[in-house]
C-alpha cells in the first residue's frame, strides 16, 4: 500500500473561516486523507481565504505563490476556498495567471471539496473545477443562499473552546462591505440544530462555545415559514444557558442596531454568557454612519454602551472602527475619537477603508488619500492604546476567572487563557501540573496592551 494522500490547510480571515476549515479538514479525514503540517510534501494544499479588505486578498496571492514555489516538485493540487472564491475577478485571475489552482470553492460549497479535489488529482486534462454560488447582484434578499448541509463532521479532537455557526450570510449591506456578496443572504440555523451541536460539544469536553454569525443579534429574524418557532437571539442564549457542563457562552459579531435592551438583559440574566460585548461602531459621525448604512446614530450607540455599563457591571466593550471612509472630514474623525474617549473601549480593531469592487462605497465621491487615512489610523490607535492600557492596568490586584486554553509556547510553566471579558491572561501555576482546560482563579500582577499576567490562586473547575 502506498502512502496516504495528504493535505495541508491554511486559514485567513475571521472565525467563520476557522470554523469552515474544521469542516473541510474533517471531511477530508473521513475520506481517508491525512492532515500534514508540511506544505512542501502535501498532495493537496487548501487556502481558505478572506476578501474583506484588499490587504487580505494580497496576503492570499502572495502566500499562494510562496507555497507553490516550495511544493513545486510534488505538484500538489491547490484549492482556493472561502470568500475570495466568490469574486468573479478571482476566477479570472486564476484562469489567466495561476494555472496550478485546480479547485475553487465558495463558502457555501466547502462540503464538495473532497470530491472536487479527487477529480482534479486524476484529471488528465488538468482542468479547473469550480463550485461557487450564483453571484448576488443587488442590495436585496434573494434565493442564492449559501447554507451548508446539517450534520457535516467537525475535527474530532478534544478541546476547550469551540465555534458554533448559528447563521450564514448577511443582509445588512453596509456600504463598504463585501461580505453580503461573498457569503450570501442571511439564513439562521434552526435553534434545535444549534442546541444539539452545542450539547454534543459539551459532551466531548468543551467548556466554552462561541456562537458565530455576521449579525448574531438578528438570529431567527429570517425564520419566515408559519409554524417555525421564532426563537430570537435572547431566547437562544437562555436555552443554551441551561446546558449542564457548559461554562461559557460567547457570540460574535453583534450589530449595534439589532442589540436590543432585551438582549443586554438576557446576557445579564444568563450566568454562562460572558460579560463581553463586541459592538463594531465603525464611525462616530452620524453623517458617515448614514453613508455606511449602519442604521444607528452616535447617540443611540452611546445609549446602548451606557445601558451595558449599568446593567452588566464589569463588562468589557470592544469595537471595530474604519477610518477614511469616503467623504470623512477631520470633524467626522473627531466624532469617532469622541466615541472612543466616551465609551472607553477595552480594545478596538481599527482598519483603513479599503474600496471593494461591487460595493456602494467603492463608487462614492470623496475617496481619501492613503497618507491621510494612515495618519488618522495612527492617531486613533494612539488614543485607543492609551485607554486599553489604562483599563488593563486597573485590573492589577484583581482576581479573575480564567479558562486555560493552552500552554505558553515559550515558557512551559506558563498557561494561556482568557477572562470572561475576553482578555488574554498568562498564568503561572505550580510547575509540573497541567492546567489545560481548567477554570482557574488568577490574581493579576501585571498588565500590558495585549495581555495580563498573574498567579493561579486556585482551580475552580478541573
Ligand atoms: N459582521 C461584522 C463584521 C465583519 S467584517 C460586523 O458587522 O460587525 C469585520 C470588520 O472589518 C468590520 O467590522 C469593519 O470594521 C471591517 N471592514 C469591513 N469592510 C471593510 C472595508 N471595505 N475596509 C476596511 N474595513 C472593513
Ligand atoms: Fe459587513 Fe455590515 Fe454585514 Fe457586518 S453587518 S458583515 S459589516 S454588511
Ligand atoms: Fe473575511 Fe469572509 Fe470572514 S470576507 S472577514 S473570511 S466572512
Amino acid at each position: 500500500m502506498g502512502p496516504r494522500t495528504s493535505f495541508y490547510i491554511e486559514t485567513f480571515g475571521c472565525q467563520m473561516n476557522e470554523r469552515d476549515s474544521e469542516t473541510i479538514s474533517a471531511l477530508l479525514a473521513e475520506e481517508g486523507l491525512e492532515p500534514t503540517p508540511h506544505p512542501e510534501t502535501a498532495d493537496i494544499i487548501i487556502l481558505n481565504t478572506c476578501a474583506v479588505r484588499e490587504s487580505a486578498e494580497a496576503k492570499v496571492w502572495s502566500r499562494l505563490g510562496k507555497l507553490h514555489a516550495l511544493s513545486r516538485e510534488n505538484e500538489p493540487v491547490f484549492v482556493l476556498a472561502g470568500c475570495m472564491a466568490q469574486l468573479p475577478e478571482t476566477l479570472e485571475r486564476i484562469k489567466k495567471k495561476v494555472p496550478y489552482v485546480k479547485v475553487v470553492s465558495g463558502p457555501g460549497n466547502i462540503h464538495r471539496i473532497p470530491e472536487l479535489a479527487k477529480k482534479a488529482r486524476s484529471d488528465e486534462k488538468r482542468r479547473l473545477f469550480a463550485a461557487v454560488s450564483p453571484p448576488r447582484s443587488g442590495v436585496a434578499r434573494d434565493e442564492s443562499t449559501q447554507i451548508l448541509p446539517e450534520g457535516l463532521p467537525r475535527k474530532n479532537i478534544p478541546g476547550v473552546s469551540a465555534f458554533v455557526t448559528i447563521m450564514y450570510g448577511c443582509d445588512n449591506f453596509c456600504s463598504y462591505c463585501i461580505v453580503p456578496y461573498v457569503r450570501g443572504p442571511q439564513v439562521s440555523r434552526l435553534p434545535e440544530d444549534v442546541i444539539r451541536e452545542s450539547r454534543d460539544l459539551v459532551e466531548r469536553g468543551y467548556k466554552e462555545i462561541t456562537l458565530l454569525g455576521q449579525n448574531v443579534n438578528a438570529f431567527g429574524l429570517d425564520f419566515g415559514a408559519p409554524g417555525q418557532e421564532r426563537l430570537g437571539f435572547a431566547g437562544l442564549l437562555r436555552e443554551l444557558n441551561r446546558i449542564q457542563g457548559l461554562y461559557r457562552i460567547r457570540y460574535f459579531t453583534s450589530h449595534p442596531r439589532d442589540f436590543t435592551k432585551e438582549m443586554v438583559d438576557a446576557v445579564a440574566a444568563c450566568e454562562k454568557v460572558c460579560e463581553h460585548f463586541h459592538l463594531p461602531v465603525q464611525s462616530g459621525s452620524d453623517r458617515i454612519l448614514r453613508a455606511m448604512n449602519r442604521g444607528y446614530s452616535k447617540g443611540q450607540y452611546l445609549d446602548l454602551a451606557s445601558y451595558i455599563r449599568e446593567t452588566v457591571p464589569g463588562a468589557s466593550i470592544t469595537t471595530d472602527i474604519i477610518v477614511g471612509f469616503p467623504g470623512e472630514t477631520e470633524e467626522d474623525f473627531q466624532e469617532t475619537l469622541d466615541v472612543v474617549r466616551r465609551v472607553r473601549f477595552d480594545g478596538a480593531f481599527t482598519f483603513i477603508f479599503s474600496p471593494r469592487k461591487g460595493t456602494a462605497a467603492a463608487k462614492m465621491k470623496g475617496q481619501i488619500l492613503r497618507s491621510e487615512k494612515s495618519e488618522r489610523l495612527q492617531r486613533l490607535v494612539d488614543v485607543q492604546s492609551e485607554i486599553t492600557l489604562e483599563r488593563n492596568k486597573a485590573m492589577v490586584g484583581e482576581r479573575v476567572e480564567v479558562l486555560v486554553e493552552e500552554r505558553d509556547q515559550k515558557d512551559p510553566d506558563v498557561w494561556r487563557g482568557r477572562t470572561r471579558t475576553n482578555k488574554m491572561v498568562l498564568c503561572e501555576g505550580d510547575p509540573g501540573s497541567s492546567l489545560l482546560g481548567c477554570l482557574v482563579e488568577v490574581e493579576v500582577r501585571e498588565a500590558g496592551l495585549w495581555y495580563l499576567k498573574g498567579q493561579v490562586k486556585r482551580v475552580l473547575v478541573n
